[in-house]
């Protein structure tokens, strides 16, 4: 069952599908969302984002104004951009948990310990299900419904799964996840149980599942919604779209994204660069992608490849949610960084859990993919790539609950126990905050509260 912009309910011709590599475009998209012709990825483009028939000025006051409206699609902070989005025929179609409208706090400790005073987390953790994933899920679970399918699903390293179950649940579709056995955190699998996904735990890596995945919604009428289903990256424009809404429209110097499977930082230079088109911004900011070392596939397909070929790599990290080693939208995220002209770079398991700590002490906390983010900024700005002027903005991709393993690991002092960087994790001892048990007197209780305050 193709996905097609002339489907019933989709305003009739108004997007196609462009593949990235031969530029063949099509009204119809095939169910792997894969080229017919050179079987790479494919793009949603409509001539309307980037007409100049189009008013910035219109648009920017027509945004703002629907914040003042209680309909369900200018409450969500994804629908409300919607002249930017493949549209719906009929807005009571679109599947929404009032997605977006996600804060961007000023980070004033981690600006002074990265020497960038102006920083920004723009946190994406703060959506319904507590990732990211759910502004590019409206969007995608609305147009599969539209579709007609009956069943969505997901490779995934946990938050994909649990966006994924829980619109397929708002929308009366049902789910199917398969994620690596052992590899994801508790928190997120939960969370696909209880929308009622059917959630296979399959012994192999993310990798493994999203190979299985594709080959699955060609024999069977899945339709599926991982970031290589471009509806997906038209959502995820938004966070873009609403950042520079934040901003009164004046650009940040820089943005800087963890890097997985490469789609939102994909979604985040498209967007950017459409709305330099529409005359929305004046400048690019430079978008910048930060990888685990132990998953940095785009940075060595950068450094080795010149970005021309894939260099897949077996992925290990703590920060589970970017454990990939064979990201499926490398070439889009080549493109963008070539484009908004950022950078990649790696940082370690250290500097993944110094800088998760650094921004729990904020108050915000996120979780560690999303702390790879300040890691990769004090890089940066030793190598001299940003400077102590510009201002930054890091995209928190998800909430500090989501892994709580992580966190109380690091806090007890256990999460390197028995690995090569355990004694180098020593250097983190005052960002520890471990519990203590108490007698449950008035006195042990005031000791605590002197030796603290002493120390
Ligand atoms: N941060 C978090 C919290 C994530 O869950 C992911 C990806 C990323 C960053 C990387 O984003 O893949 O667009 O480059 N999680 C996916 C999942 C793969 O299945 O939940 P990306």
């Amino acid at each position: 069952m193709p996905t097609s912009s002339s489907a019933p309910g989709v305003r009739p011709a108004s997007f196609r599908f462009r593949c990235i590599a031969c530029g063949d475009s099509s009204e119809r998209a095939g169910q792997d969302f894969r080229c017919p012709r050179c079987s790479d990825l494919l793009e949603i483009t409509d001539p309307a984002w980037t007409s100049a028939g189009i008013s910035a000025e219109r648009l920017k006051s027509d945004w703002r104004q629907r914040r003042l409206s209680q309909s369900v699609v200018d409450q969500s902070g994804v629908w409300r951009f919607r002249e930017l989005l493949p549209l719906v025929a009929d807005e009571h179609q679109v599947i929404s948990l009032r997605e977006g409208n996600t804060p961007l706090y000023e980070l004033p400790q981690c600006g002074r310990v990265a020497g960038v005073p102006r920083l920004f987390g723009k946190h994406q953790g703060m959506n319904p299900t507590g990732s990211f994933k759910d502004a590019g899920m409206t969007v995608a679970a609305t147009f599969a419904r539209l579709a007609g399918f009956r069943w969505v699903a997901c490779a995934s390293t946990g938050n994909t799964s649990a966006s994924m179950a829980a619109y397929a649940a708002r929308g009366g579709m049902r789910s199917l996840v398969l994620v690596p056995q052992g590899k994801i955190s508790w928190s997120k699998l939960s969370q696909a149980l209880d929308y009622g996904a059917v959630t296979c735990q399959l012994r192999t890596d993310f990798d493994g599942c999203l190979r299985l995945l594709q080959e699955l919604v060609l024999r069977a009428p899945v339709y599926q919604l991982n970031s290589i289903n471009p509806f997906r990256l038209e959502g995820q424009k938004t966070l873009a779209l609403e950042l520079l809404e934040q901003l009164d429209w004046q650009p940040p110097d820089h943005i800087i994204v963890p890097g997985g499977n490469l789609g939102n930082s994909s979604a985040i230079g498209k967007a950017l660069l459409e709305m330099r088109d529409l005359g929305l911004i004046s400048r690019l900011p430079k978008l910048s992608v930060i990888q685990a070392e132990g998953a940095n596939a785009l940075v060595r397909t950068l450094r080795e490849g010149a970005g021309k070929r894939l260099i897949s790599v077996a992925a290990e990290t703590n920060a589970t949610a970017i454990r990939i080693g064979n990201p499926a939208s490398w070439k889009k995220a080549v493109h963008v960084l070539e484009a908004t002209e950022g950078a990649c770079e790696q940082v370690t398991e250290i500097e993944i859990a110094q800088a998760k700590a650094e921004i729990g002490i904020e108050g915000i906390g996120c979780e560690p993919a999303s702390a790879v983010t300040l890691a990769g900024l004090k890089k940066l700005v030793k190598q001299g790539f940003v400077k102590p002027g510009e201002s930054v903005v890091l995209v928190l991709t998800g909430n500090l609950l989501k892994d709580p393993d992580f966190t109380i690991k690091f806090h007890r002092g256990d999460l390197f126990q028995g690995t090569p960087s355990e004694s180098a994790s020593e250097t983190l001892a005052s960002l520890r905050h471990a519990p203590v048990v108490l007698d449950a007197t008035l006195d042990a209780v005031l000791r605590t509260l002197k030796q603290a305050e002493e120390s």
